[in-house]
């Protein structure tokens, strides 16, 4: 059982991974089409990761007995300027989520909820290591360069780091 203050702050969250879904495949299609296919490939893999942190939380919501609620999703956009744009975009993003998150993490403190305190921790570690990897991108971009003769190298830096990140999840076993 959940407070009605505490369901509706997770179904808020529900609508935050939702459009994180939608807004890196956003940035997947608009990278396929300046054919960056190694930065396409990071942001397709991230867009089904967020799917996954959503229904992570849908899941937690109905198990405990409450009702998770499907959001309606905002168009995100669909252009950037630049890669090192849609990168610096994502990080800022994350930051928001993991603010939100502590956010969540201080309402179960306040309302003793021990169970949705439990359930936060395995979003409080993916926070830390998903600003750890969007810094490490955006530094290797500021490294290469945003030029255009720069984009091959940063389109092959960010594969291997997504190959890295599948690698990583495939021994992990995570979705
Ligand atoms: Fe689920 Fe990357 O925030």
């Amino acid at each position: 059982m959940l407070s009605k203050e505490m369901e509706k702050s997770l179904n808020e969250q529900i609508a935050m991974e939702g459009y994180a879904s939608y807004l890196y495949l956003s940035m997947a299609s608009w990278c396929e089409k300046q054919t960056l296919t190694g930065c396409a490939a990071f942001m397709f893999r991230q867009s089904e990761e967020e799917r996954q942190h959503m229904l992570r939380i849908f899941h937690y919501i109905n198990d405990v007995g409450e009702h998770a609620i499907t959001p309606a999703i905002s168009k995100p956009p669909h252009k950037w300027s630049s890669i090192q744009g849609l990168f610096e975009e994502v990080y800022t993003h994350e930051k928001n989520v993991s603010a939100s998150i502590d956010r969540l993490v201080a309402q179960s403190y306040d309302e003793k909820d021990h169970q949705t305190l439990a359930f936060l921790q395995w979003y409080v570690e993916e926070q830390r290591e998903e600003e750890v990897l969007m810094r490490t991108i955006l530094d290797r971009i500021r490294l290469i360069g945003d030029g255009p003769q720069s984009l091959y190298y940063i389109d092959k830096e960010v594969s291997a780091i997504n190959q890295k990140q599948v690698a990583a999840e495939g021994a992990e076993g995570k979705q």
